[in-house]
């Protein structure tokens, strides 16, 4: 078994990218040897300030490690310093077909009505991620839902690839959709995904944030007027208590059922306080981890090469294999 995943640079990570990926890769490290990397390379597919791509992989390592990802034991690092990647993605151009990548629903949504002014970096976008993938041979990828199409392409890349050129190159890999993998909900609307780029700040809970800002947050998220229900199925159609419920179980390591048997018949007054607590008991050591590295650029740098030393190495012969299976090199 090998792990790997990546993630997109955003800086400011939130509670929805804690419990919807993040806790599962720390869980996973403990499970079979892990690669996580950062997706900066894939950031170039929006103009983002040079500056500011630095800051986010910086921060975002931060984040990573603050939330439990361990150098010492997992790769981690990113695209931009493993050259492989950009290599094997041309190689898999030649591959990819123009009506794999037109169906991709990132693609319509991301490039909208405006396609002609959309980079080809946005375009091209999956065939980066199958590099991603195929140079380390992984068996299992965790990823969200939105990423399961992605996945898909990656399979049909490695697929034609081996049969065109009648090698046994690469793994075909499987996307691992974690059980327990929580849909964070925004706290101002339960049925829009807790997001970065939502305008309003008080609609997610930032592991930067502090304890103060941590409990208002919850304190002012929106409710409804009903008591807790004595089980889960008694949420349905309450959106945003089930989205406070579900954030409380994954947050207590626990069932929504679990939670609604405890606070049962009790209101969002009662709840809510004790939510607020809870939440700042677990983020306040990852927000103090977070706060200490951050600005530690050169242990932030360290990591990152140290990482990307080790990827290359295992991601080379791979890269390596491609060339020579396409007759490129000998
Ligand atoms: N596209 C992924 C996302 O936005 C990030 C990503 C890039 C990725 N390359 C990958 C995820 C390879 C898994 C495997 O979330």
């Amino acid at each position: 078994m090998r792990v790997l995943s990546g993630i997109q640079p955003t800086g400011n990570l939130h509670l929805g990218n804690y419990l919807g990926a993040i806790r599962n890769w720390v869980r996973m490290q403990d499970e079979a040897p892990c690669f996580f990397f950062l997706a900066d390379m894939h950031s170039i597919s929006e103009h983002i300030d040079p500056a500011q791509r630095l800051t986010n992989v910086r921060e975002m390592t931060a984040a990573l490690v603050a939330c439990g990802l361990d150098p010492e034991r997992s790769v981690i690092f990113n695209q931009a310093r493993v050259p492989a990647h950009a290599e094997l993605q041309w190689l898999l151009n030649g591959i990819a077909r123009m009506g794999w990548l037109n169906r991709m629903t990132q693609w319509k949504d991301k490039a909208g009505k405006n396609r002609e002014g959309a980079s080809v970096a946005l375009f091209t976008y999956p065939v980066l991620q199958a590099a991603d993938v195929l140079l380390y041979q992984p068996t299992h990828v965790p990823v969200g839902e939105d990423q399961k199409q992605h996945l898909e392409l990656t399979r049909d890349v490695a697929i034609k690839f081996n049969t065109d050129f009648g090698v046994d190159l690469f793994t075909v890999p499987d996307p691992y959709i974690p059980k327990e993998t929580a849909r964070i909900m925004s706290l101002r609307d339960g049925t829009a995904k807790m997001s970065k780029s939502d305008p309003s700040d008080m609609s997610r809970i930032n592991l930067a944030d502090d304890d103060d800002t941590l409990s208002q947050k919850i304190r002012k998220a929106k409710t409804d007027p009903e008591p807790l229900p004595g089980e889960a199925a008694g949420l349905e159609g309450r959106p945003e208590a089930q989205n406070l419920v579900g954030i409380y179980a994954a947050l207590a390591g626990t069932t929504p059922d679990a939670v609604c048997a405890q606070f049962a018949g009790q209101g969002f007054g009662t709840f809510k306080p004790a939510m607020a607590e809870l939440v700042v008991a677990k983020l306040a050591p990852i927000r103090e981890r977070y706060v200490a590295l951050k600005d530690d650029q050169g242990a932030l740098d360290a990591i990152l090469i140290e990482g990307a030393r080790k990827a290359a190495e295992v991601a080379h012969p791979t890269l390596l294999g491609a060339y020579e299976a396409m007759g490129l090199m000998r």
